[in-house]
C-alpha cells in the first residue's frame, strides 16, 4: 500500500479511514461481509428487499409488522408525478439508462419542497424510503417510454415490482423473482465504495439526499466501480469462445489493460458476493433441468466466465486479484432478459439502500464537510505582463 511518506498524499485515498460507521464491514483477508453484523450471505438466503432497507435505514431488522408497513410504503410511494414521468419518457434514447437515473433523481427533487430542511431524521427517512420507492418506476417509464407504466399495478414485493420495471415477462416467474431479490440484497452496501464516498462527500456540504444519491449514480456508472457488470458481458462475447481465454487475457495483460470483473481494493482473497452468486444463484439457473430456457448463446458465455475464472486465478491469484461482485452477475441479469446497458441500474436499486443508510449517518454523526488537500504542483506565482 502506498503511505504519505512514499508520495506525501494518499492517491485514491488507499486505506484512509474517513469516517466512523455503523453500518457495514469487510474483512478483505477473510472475505466476510456484513450489514450491521449480519453476514450478508445470511441477510441474502433468509431476508426479504424489505428487511434489509429496515436494517440499513433503521439498525436492526424488523417485525413482521414493522416488514409489512415499509413494504407498503414502498408500494405506495412508487409512482411519480406526471411531468416528471413525461419528462423521462421524452429523454433522449441515446442517454445511458445510468445517466438518465441521476438526472430523474434529481427531477424528484421538485416534489419535495422540504428537501433542504434536513433536521429532522425522521422526516430524513421517510424521504428516502420514498425515493428508494420510485427508483425502479424511473428505470421502467424510461425503457418503456410509456409515463404510466406500473401506475395501479399490484405488486407482491419491492423485488416483484422492480423486476417488473425491468421485465414484464420475467416478473410473472417467482424463483427469478427470488434471484432478483437475493442479488438485489448482495450489492445493498459496502462500506465507503466510490459512490458511497460521493453520497458522504456530496451530503456533507448538507446538499439534499436526492443531490447526493444523483452523484452516486453517477459514480457508480464508472467501468472501474458497478459499471463493470455490463463490461463483462461485453468481455465475454468478445473472447466468443473458451478457446481463446488465454489469448485475450495475455493481450489485456500485455496493453496495460485491465480485465473486467476481476479485482477490488479491499478484498484480497474471494468477494463473499461472488461466491455466493456462484454456488448459490448460478447454479438454480445453469443446470440442465433449469426451467429459465437458457438458449446456447448464454450457456457459452457461462462457460467462457468459468474459463476466465480459472485462467484469472492462476495468473493473478497470488496478486490477491480474484472475481468480484459485477463478474457473475451479468449472467443472472441477462438470463431475465434484462438488455446489458440496465445491469449498473440494478445494482443501484441495491445500493441505494445503502447510499441513504450513508447520508443518514452523515447527518447524525455531524461529520465535517470533506474538504482534503491537494500537494500543488503548478508553477510558482506569476504575473500578467503589461
Ligand atoms: N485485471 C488485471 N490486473 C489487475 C486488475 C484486473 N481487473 N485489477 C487489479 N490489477 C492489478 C493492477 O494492474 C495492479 O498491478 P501492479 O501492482 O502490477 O501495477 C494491481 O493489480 C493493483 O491494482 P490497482 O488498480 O492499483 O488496484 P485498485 O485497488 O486501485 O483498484 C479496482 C481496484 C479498480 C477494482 C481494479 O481491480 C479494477 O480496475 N478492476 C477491474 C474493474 C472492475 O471489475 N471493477 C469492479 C470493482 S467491484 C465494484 O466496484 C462493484
Amino acid at each position: 500500500m502506498v503511505t504519505l511518506l512514499d508520495k506525501g498524499y494518499f492517491p485514491g485515498l488507499k486505506g484512509i479511514p474517513i469516517v466512523e460507521s455503523k453500518i457495514s464491514n469487510i474483512d478483505g483477508e477473510k472475505g466476510i461481509l456484513t450489514f450491521r453484523g449480519y453476514p450478508v450471505e445470511e441477510l441474502a438466503k433468509h431476508c426479504s428487499y424489505e428487511d434489509v432497507c429496515y436494517l440499513l435505514l433503521k439498525e436492526d431488522l424488523p417485525t413482521e409488522d414493522e416488514r409489512t408497513e415499509l413494504r407498503k410504503e414502498l408500494l405506495k410511494y412508487k409512482d411519480v408525478d406526471i411531468n416528471i414521468a413525461n419528462s423521462i419518457a421524452h429523454m433522449d434514447r441515446n442517454l445511458h439508462p445510468m445517466y438518465m437515473l441521476s438526472i430523474s433523481v434529481l427531477l424528484l427533487q421538485g416534489s419535495d419542497s422540504t428537501s433542504f430542511n434536513i433536521k429532522n431524521q425522521e422526516e430524513n427517512i421517510q424521504r428516502a424510503i420514498r425515493l428508494i420507492a420510485k427508483l425502479p418506476t424511473l428505470i421502467g417509464i424510461y425503457r418503456t417510454k410509456d409515463p404510466d407504466f406500473a401506475q395501479g399495478k399490484e405488486f407482491d414485493s419491492f423485488a416483484h415490482y422492480a423486476l417488473y420495471c425491468l421485465d414484464e415477462q420475467s416478473a410473472k416467474n417467482q424463483d427469478l423473482v427470488n434471484i432478483f431479490e437475493q442479488l438485489l440484497i448482495l450489492h445493498a452496501d459496502h462500506t465507503i465504495n466510490n459512490s458511497t464516498f460521493s453520497v458522504r462527500a456530496v451530503g456533507s456540504s448538507h446538499a439534499s439526499i436526492f443531490a447526493s444519491i444523483s452523484s452516486a449514480i453517477n459514480s457508480l456508472s464508472g467501468p472501474l466501480h458497478g459499471g463493470a457488470n455490463e463490461k463483462v458481458i461485453s468481455m465475454l462475447e468478445e473472447i466468443k469462445s473458451p478457446e481463446n481465454i488465454e489469448a485475450y487475457i495475455e493481450s489485456k495483460i500485455s496493453e496495460g489493460e485491465k480485465i473486467m470483473g476481476l479485482g477490488h481494493r479491499v478484498y484480497k482473497t474471494y468477494d463473499p458476493r461472488g461466491v455466493y452468486f456462484k454456488k448459490e444463484l448460478l447454479p438454480k439457473i445453469f443446470n440442465e433441468d433449469n426451467p429459465f430456457k437458457i438458449d446456447k448463446h448464454l450457456d457459452n458465455l457461462y462457460n467462457i466466465a468459468q474459463g476466465v475464472e480459472e485462467v484469472a486465478l492462476k495468473r493473478f491469484g497470488n496478486k490477491g486479484i480474484y472475481p468480484n461482485v459485477d463478474f457473475w452477475s451479468g449472467l443472472i441479469l441477462k438470463a431475465m432478459n434484462i438488455e446489458p446497458n440496465y445491469f449498473t441500474t440494478i445494482f443501484a436499486l441495491g445500493r441505494i439502500m445503502g447510499w441513504a443508510a450513508h447520508w443518514l449517518e452523515n447527518i447524525e454523526s455531524k461529520n465535517a464537510i470533506f474538504r482534503p488537500k491537494q500537494l500543488y504542483k503548478g508553477l510558482d506565482i506569476r504575473h500578467i505582463d503589461k
